[in-house]
């Protein structure tokens, strides 16, 4: 399915309709404490993203610490690999292994290093306790971690969004963020929380498991999470300006999507593309925009709609095979993560440095490699797209459809 698909055919993404200057965002802040004395000031939003390509500034980089094994519940069934199931079940509510971890750290500390020697400052989550238990009237659950922002958090132009997420082990973990939010609410960001959802049984079909068919029902429309209520992973949108894309998928749901629509308003459309996923979880390992006219697709799971892209004249790319050996461990994710790829502007994206094959593709595509190794990092469910929210990037509100 493709919403409002006929604006998009007509028009070519060279045609800009409108273009509207980002630059410093200017809203305004009461100064006074004084009841009657309304003062406001104008305030540069540390806050503004509208796309995954314009300069990058300032970023938000996850975690390691205390990643903790969470319960094998029912949407996270639907999506791990089964290689991952036994693990979940033996270890639930223990820390990953700690060798295994030290080198993630390792590695996303580098990474760290590399974006700052880009001229990117990186922001880090707060290091917060993911292994206690926490109960609300609805469920049970510990923690995951702090280590994929592209998960929970959504910037769309200077508003930070904390999403709904459909996990239960994630129901907290917007508290590492909390120190971040609030220096952007007073620097001058809108700071917005979607309704928390209940996560109480009905937000499952508890019988998705148990049907034994888990790989085959996405593509009849059918997922674990069901319309209960709203929820939604940011991981599951990539923004192009005015035109946002994204899908349905175990982590997102049609009242998700809506309740997103209606809070950015009509500047913004969002665009619902679906890809052949068994397991359909973030769009971000699935189809990628690059910049303005080039989107890079994964051949194992095409995009229904990608003549969206053809027909507005954007080159569209296959992603090359991933080069992570299949024995390698991936907790949450396959490794098509190869593909899941953070672009610090137009010219510069960050790729694993073991990834050679999509390396060679992206210089031929005329784009500079930044190498970091993500190989232990990775098994935490995420490359650089994931493991990272882009706070800021210096660029304006564009339509490229
Ligand atoms: N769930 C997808 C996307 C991960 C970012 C995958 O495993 O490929």
């Amino acid at each position: 399915m493709f919403l409002p698909a006929a604006s998009l055919l007509n028009t070519t993404f060279r045609q800009l309709r409108r273009k509207v200057i980002c630059g410093p965002v200017f809203v305004t802040r009461s100064k006074s404490s004084q009841p009657h004395e309304q003062r406001t000031e104008l305030t540069k939003s540390p806050v503004c993203s509208y796309n995954e390509w314009d300069c990058l500034e300032e970023v938000i980089v996850g975690r390691v610490e205390n990643a903790t094994v969470p319960e094998l519940t029912p949407e996270i069934q639907a999506v791990i690999p089964e290689t991952s199931w036994d693990y979940f079940r033996e270890n639930a509510g223990k820390f990953f292994p700690t060798e295994h971890m030290r080198k993630a750290r390792s590695e996303i500390a580098e990474f760290c290093r590399i974006l700052e020697h880009e001229g990117i400052t990186v922001r880090r989550p707060d290091i917060i306790d993911h292994a206690k238990s926490f109960s609300t009237p609805d469920f049970t659950s510990t923690g995951l971690y702090a280590a994929m922002p592209r998960d929970l958090l959504l910037v769309i132009g200077d508003e930070i969004i904390e999403s709904p997420m459909a996990w239960r082990c994630r129901f907290f973990e917007y508290r590492a963020y909390r120190s971040l939010m609030k220096e952007y609410f007073r620097d001058g960001a809108k700071w917005t929380t979607a309704p928390k959802p209940l996560m109480s049984n009905e937000l499952y079909d508890m019988d998705y498991i148990k049907s034994g068919k888990r790989l085959e029902l996405p593509a009849r429309g059918r997922y674990v999470t069901t319309e209960f209520e709203p929820c939604f992973d940011a991981a599951d949108f990539q923004r192009a300006g005015r035109d946002i894309f994204c899908q349905l998928s175990h982590t997102t749901n049609r009242m998700g999507i809506d309740w997103l629509q209606r809070q950015i308003g009509d500047e913004y459309t969002i665009h619902i593309v679906q890809c052949k996923d068994d397991a359909p979880m973030h769009i971000d390992a699935s189809l990628c925009l690059l910049k303005p006219g080039l989107v890079l697709v994964n051949p194992d799971r095409p995009c229904y709609q990608i003549d969206v892209f053809k027909k507005a004249g954007w080159d569209v790319v296959e992603a090359p095979r991933p080069t992570t050996p299949s024995d390698h461990t991936m907790w949450f994710s396959s490794t098509w993560l190869s593909m899941n790829v953070l672009m610090l502007d137009h010219n510069r994206v960050v790729v694993d440095v073991n990834e050679i094959p999509t390396q060679k593709l992206f210089e031929k595509l005329g784009l500079e490699c930044i190498k970091v190794d993500f190989r232990f990092a990775s098994s935490l469910g995420g490359g650089s797209h994931c493991w990272t929210c882009d706070v800021r990037r210096n660029g304006s509100l564009e339509s490229y459809f």
